[in-house]
């Protein structure tokens, strides 16, 4: 029998609420597919920081690398000061375990209304697969004269030939494996040098090993336009770490809202575990109302059981939350004749189904 090490980082606000329920999946599909887990929790996050003034020690960090996964919830609170949290917990984990790979399904669920108006589930239906360890989040760059009027701030991007092949290989692998078509989006006319490397990498790597791949090239902002008015022009979309981010908010945007966007942070060769969070934060609005909808951390338990070899769990999570949209429509948690809870337990008996 199959047992798998994930590692628990629920985190702040809805983060532990949402992956309450992500668990609750898992018990019912450790049961119908008899795989284990092996789950430890981890307190980390801004919650934990405030109190102890340590985000993430090296000696915890190598710890989460003897897991198989680790399934996130989202941190970050109101009082911590921007960055602390993401630099010293999320993209400390995704550089330290060369997770380069940040794939975000955007898909319409039938039953769920798209803010675009007449979108259909077979128009939406793509992947973004984001660079995740290179670009302006490798934090080069520094300031002079701060505070002063000579102030100079300088945020510099970095590209690797290294990074940027394998990110593009796991792109178009990806592409195989679905319709058949990758779409590069940077903006080469002003990227002029970053933009050429991930040009004639795209070209090159897509030349020699995918030939059989259909290849298009979009700059971001066009992207963006194309994202509402032709989202079933795309199967698969790579690009850089910073137009990643910005262009999958979007993505969740149009497939229906933060609830419902799933993301995985990938080494696909395996070195180190990978990491499964929902795409939204910690939404302290709405934490403790039973307001937080867990699908997107119930999808991203798909990703995490799918990327462990359990296909048929992951299967077993895809068809219930088809199922749980379709019977619900516009029904998001209220907190009152829906919650976060009755949500979770209605994916428990659907996965059974
Ligand atoms: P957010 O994603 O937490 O919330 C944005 C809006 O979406 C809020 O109105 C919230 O109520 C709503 N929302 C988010 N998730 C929802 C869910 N599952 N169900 C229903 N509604 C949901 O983004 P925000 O407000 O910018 O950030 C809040 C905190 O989260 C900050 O500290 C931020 O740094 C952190 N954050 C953490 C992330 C992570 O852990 N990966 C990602 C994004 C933000
Ligand atoms: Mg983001």
């Amino acid at each position: 029998m199959a047992q798998h090490r994930i590692a628990l980082l629920g985190g702040d606000g809805i983060g532990p609420e949402v992956v309450a329920e992500g668990l609750k999946v898992l018990d019912r599909l450790e049961e119908l597919e008899g795989f284990t887990t092996e789950r430890v929790d981890y307190d980390l996050g801004g919650r934990r920081y405030l109190a102890t003034g340590e985000v993430l020690s090296d000696a915890t960090l190598e710890e989460l690398r003897g897991f198989d996964a680790i399934y996130l919830g989202a941190v970050g609170t109101p009082d911590v000061p921007p960055g602390v949290i993401e630099r010293g917990l999320l993209l400390k984990v995704r550089f330290a375990f060369d997770q380069y790979v940040n794939h975000r399904p955007v898909k319409l669920y039938p039953g769920v209304t798209s803010p675009i108006a007449g979108l259909t589930p077979d128009a939406c239906d793509f992947v973004v697969v984001r660079e995740n360890t290179e670009s302006v989040y490798a934090g080069a760059g520094g300031t002079l004269y701060e505070g002063t009027p000579a102030e100079v701030a300088t945020q510099e991007s970095v590209n690797t030939r290294h990074g940027v092949e394998r990110v593009i290989r796991y792109a178009f692998e990806v592409a195989q494996g679905r319709r058949g078509k990758l779409t590069m989006v940077h903006k080469t006319n002003v990227l002029t040098y970053a933009g050429p490397l991930w040009m004639r990498t795209f070209q090159e790597v897509g030349d020699a090993d995918f030939p059989d791949v259909e290849r298009e090239y979009i700059h971001v902002d066009a992207a963006c336009l194309y994202f509402v008015t032709q989202p079933e022009r795309f199967d698969v979309v790579v690009t850089e770490n910073l137009f990643g981010d910005i262009i999958t908010d979007l993505g969740a945007a149009i497939q229906g809202g933060m609830g419902l966007a799933a993301s995985a942070n990938l080494d696909p060769t395996r070195r180190a575990p990978s990491m499964f969070e929902p795409v939204h934060g910690s939404a302290p609005d709405i934490a403790g109302t039973g307001r937080a909808d867990p699908v997107a951390a119930v999808i991203s338990l798909g990703q995490m059981l799918e990327f462990l070899g359990e296909s048929a769990a992951a299967a077993r999570i895809d068809r219930a939350v088809g199922t749980l949209l379709t019977e619900r429509g516009d029904e998001v948690p209220d907190g009152a004749t829906i919650t976060t809870a009755t949500v979770g337990d209605r994916l428990v008996e659907l996965v059974g189904d």
